[in-house]
């Protein structure tokens, strides 16, 4: 199968994939005025920034409003650390997260997809998200600390508090920001508290999940800190959640936009790792991420100056003709994909395994219970700010039960 037609209904994201390639007719280095940052939009400056911590920095303390409650939560947030701090850090935390963790998680991903199914089993119209694409991975991360199912709703409501509401979507400038912060600093509180409990009760009581493997780990002679770990589960519910539901209903949503590459994927189900890299190459969740300079560094012949903010724009990237043929269309056949959907470079996603596994599991449960999947509604579908997140809040969809 090469490239796919395209259904004639819109596509809810067909103006932001317009946009994203609009970006790549400019320089592919540019100060964007109306930002206030330097745009990089093509494959190898975004991959060259990306991996060049010591002049692109992606530590934005004292530039981001500070407050107290989300400083504890900075200590084991390595996604903001440069080196040496963040090699120590990623490196403890690998001593837990092993790709064994994560492949042990395959029959428990399966179980609690098919759980989730059954819930709406006898419907023939649900909204994706709130169904599926949101509560598995919450509950995957959940399971994989050792969180006792009887607290999963409240880890699913401070999930919720975290990038619930529409705020996300009006966040324009610091004070909104700061706004923002404020609302969910109770909960961020809350949060701290119960992790630093759960903390102590797994050094009494170790077991056999990743908060014990954290608590065990040690690594240039350090250990990680009670405050460390609590940071480091902040960051897996920040990174590792609301991008792969987006994920999820990104898939539904392509798949809805390009159904002649559905039948093939039904007939042969290998197909879906590589079809997953084509939703993540095509739609990535995170599309921008943010750089600061720590001095004046050329690229592509534009001079950046010192402590200059840099946007690493992976949607213009991921559509760049130099390194995919072909790049408007999307192609499940795609291979190789060299997509920045995951980053590149030291910060390279630390769970990319776990999200391309329940990527797989859950596509394939819906095709296996479902003969026919289809979004029932274009103008209901509800995505995030396009600017943080590519993903659908509601996805309505019409299903018929495989016989
Ligand atoms: C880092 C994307 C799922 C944990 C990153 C980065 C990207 C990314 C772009 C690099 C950020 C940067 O360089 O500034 C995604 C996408 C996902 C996903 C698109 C799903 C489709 C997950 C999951 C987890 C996770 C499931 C864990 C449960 C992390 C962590 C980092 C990270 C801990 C920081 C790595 C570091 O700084 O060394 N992710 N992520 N992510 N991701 Fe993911």
């Amino acid at each position: 199968m090469t490239g796919s037609r395209p259904s004639e209904a819109p596509f809810v994201y067909e103006e932001l994939v317009s946009r994203w390639e609009g970006l790549r007719e400019g320089a592919p280095v540019r100060y964007d005025e109306q930002r206030e940052t330097w745009l990089v939009t093509d494959h190898e400056n975004v991959a060259q920034v990306l991996s060049d911590p010591k002049a692109f920095s992606s530590d934005f303390s004292g530039l981001t409003p500070t407050q107290e409650d989300f400083e504890v939560f900075r200590q084991g947030n390595f996604v903001g650390m440069d080196p040496p701090r963040h090699r120590t850090l990623r490196a403890l935390v690998s001593q837990g997260f092993t790709p064994r963790v994560v492949t042990d998680l395959e029959p428990r991903i399966h179980a609690i997809t098919e759980e989730l199914l059954d819930a709406v089993d006898g419907q023939d119209q649900f909204d994706a998200v709130d169904a599926l694409a949101y509560p598995l991975p919450i509950i995957v991360i959940a399971e994989l600390l050792g969180i006792p199912v009887s607290d999963r709703p409240l880890f699913q409501e401070w999930a919720t508090t975290l990038f619930g509401g529409d705020d996300l979507g009006d966040m324009l400038d610091m004070a909104d920001i700061e706004r923002a912060l404020k609302a969910i600093a109770p909960t961020v509180r809350e949060m701290n508290g119960y992790f630093l409990d759960h903390i102590r009760r797994h050094r009494k009581n170790p077991g056999d999940d990743l908060t014990s493997k954290l608590i065990g780990a040690e690594a240039e002679g350090t250990r990680l800190s009670d405050q460390e770990i609590v940071g480091f589960v902040a960051l897996l519910l920040v990174a590792g959640h609301i991008t792969t539901t987006a994920l999820l209903g990104n898939a539904l949503l392509c798949f809805d936009r390009h159904p002649d590459t559905v039948a093939p994927l039904r007939a042969d189900p290998d197909l879906l790792p590589r079809t997953a890299e084509e939703v993540l190459r095509f739609l990535p969740p995170f599309p921008e991420l943010g750089r600061r300079t720590t001095r004046e560094v050329e690229l592509s012949g534009a001079v950046i100056p010192a402590d200059a903010l840099v946007t690493a724009h992976l949607g213009a990237a991921n559509r760049d003709r130099a390194r995919f043929a072909d790049a408007e269309t999307f192609d499940p056949a795609r291979d190789p994909n060299p997509h920045l959907t995951f980053g590149h470079g030291i910060h390279f996603c630390f769970g990319a395994p776990l999200a391309r596994l329940e990527a797989r599991i859950a596509l394939r449960l819906l095709f296996d219970r479902f003969s026919d999947l289809a979004v029932a509604d274009r103008d209901a579908v509800v995505t995030q700010n396009p600017a943080v997140i590519v993903g659908a809040r509601h996805l309505p969809l019409s299903v018929r039960r495989a016989p």
